[in-house]
């Protein structure tokens, strides 16, 4: 057991468990983008676990980038503007595979795609390592999940909770009083 802040979380997927999970998922993606190149957008902060450890399992040649999604209030008429910051990739033509920690509503995947699109690429597909399928709201699920979770907070392997608990190399999961 672990306390961060004012929580308590608990052991919820160990180590050993993530890594041959990602690398079924690897061998996955390996088979289905054979003859193809991948560029992988990580997402940060959280999937900087993920990413590293899942592309040291690709064997297709891939390019990896880091992104972070901001969403600020603009002064058009549309409200909230949403953009990519750090994508310095050329993505027109490319197969694309967004590298996620978690989907949870599914609304931070669904604004990804959108901007995504724009950079009119031959493929996009989402890789999430965790998946809350009862919180999802998003328009289409994710092509390549490692773990479906209930809806309960978690952290660990990257995520994080108000900023601690990225480093712990398990996943924990909030431990109900
Ligand atoms: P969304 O609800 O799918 O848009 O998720 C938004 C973001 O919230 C994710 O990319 C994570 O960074 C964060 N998040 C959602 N659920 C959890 C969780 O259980 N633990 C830590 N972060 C989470």
């Amino acid at each position: 057991m672990i306390h961060l802040n004012d929580k308590t979380f608990e052991v919820f997927i160990r180590e050993d468990e993530i890594f041959k999970e990602i690398s079924s998922l690897a061998e996955t993606i390996n088979n289905e983008y054979q003859g193809k190149e991948i560029v992988f957008i990580a997402i940060l902060n959280g999937a900087f676990m993920f990413a590293s450890d899942l592309i040291k399992c690709i064997t297709v040649p891939c390019e990896i980038s880091f992104v972070k999604v901001s969403s600020y209030t603009g002064t058009t008429s549309k409200g909230r503007v949403d953009e990519l910051i750090g994508l310095n990739t050329d993505l027109e033509n490319k197969h694309v595979i967004i590298l996620e920690d978690i989907v949870d509503t599914g609304i931070t995947i669904d604004k990804i795609i959108t901007l995504m699109n724009e950079e009119t690429p031959a493929s996009v597909k989402v890789c999430t390592l965790l998946y809350k399928p009862t919180a999802f709201l998003g328009k289409k699920e994710p092509d390549y999940v490692g773990f479906s979770i209930p809806n309960k907070f978690v952290v660990g392997y990257g995520l994080d909770y108000n900023e601690k608990g990225r480093n712990l190399k398990e996943i924990y999961q909030l431990k109900e009083d």
